[in-house]
């Protein structure tokens, strides 16, 4: 199966701001799992705690929400060259910065990494462009949290949703902050994408990377985002 994974970029990195070297070696041999029971991977990195750092400290200089994106974009592919360093051969040993590169690299039989693109959008907006673009049959979301609650999952009784649609993720998200560094789970471009190309989509915990070697087997986590199959 061809899939998309985005791995949220905190996932990179522990409390203190460090690079988890043992959650990135821990990645890496769930991807060579992944790799060796016939998939084929494209994996999006996003920025974590470094991203919003630079990102905070250019707003604070003056920069603008343009430059904000552009530090945030380049973080991303830092972090996507961690992995890529840690998968060695089996990955495609450029992190890839544009669509069109995408479509050429994804015939090479490699891992592909891919950080951020353009401003405007979060690095959930490149996994759905990615997945719209090289038909991915799967977009798998690792992020810090178990799936799309209801409201808030700070807020007391916030319930956890095994299904939503995209009309009711966009509501849950209306309140989300579209500023460099402020997106949470999706933002407004991955949503339209996934939504007009109806990308079977998976929004999950991934502190624990073997999730996608179950979710590839048809074990439910997280949440699904479904499709109306005439709308
Ligand atoms: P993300 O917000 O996607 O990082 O990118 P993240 O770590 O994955 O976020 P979580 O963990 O899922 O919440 C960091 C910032 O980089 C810029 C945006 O400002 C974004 O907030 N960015 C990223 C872009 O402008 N364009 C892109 O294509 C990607």
């Amino acid at each position: 199966m061809r899939v998309v994974l985005k791995l949220g970029g905190s996932l990179l990195y522990n409390g203190k701001g460090e690079i988890n070297l043992v959650r990135i070696r821990k990645y890496s041999k769930v991807v060579t799992d992944v790799v060796g029971n016939g998939h084929e991977l494209v994996i999006v990195v996003g920025g974590g705690k470094p991203a919003r750092l630079f990102i905070s400290a250019a707003r604070d200089l003056g920069a603008t929400e343009t430059q904000c994106d552009w530090l945030g974009i380049k973080v991303a592919r830092n972090n996507a060259e961690l992995l890529c360093a840690a998968l060695g051969n089996l990955a495609y040993p450029k992190v890839v910065e544009s669509l069109d590169e995408l479509e050429t690299t994804i015939a090479q039989e490699k891992v592909v990494l891919m950080g951020g693109l353009n401003p405007g959008q979060s690095t959930n907006a490149v996994a759905a462009l990615a997945a719209e673009s090289v038909r991915a049959e799967m977009l798998l979301n690792a992020t810090n949290v178990d799936g799309v609650y209801d409201r808030n999952p700070k807020e007391a009784g916030a319930v956890k949703l095994d299904e939503v649609n995209v009309d009711q993720l966009d509501n849950i998200l209306s309140g989300s902050g579209t500023r460099a560094g402020e997106y949470k789970l999706f933002d407004p471009v991955a949503i339209r994408v996934v939504g007009r190309s109806k990308i079977p989509t998976v929004i999950f915990n991934g502190n624990d990377l073997t999730a996608v070697i179950r979710l590839l087997k048809g074990e439910k986590v997280g949440t699904r985002i479904v499709h109306h199959p005439n709308k």
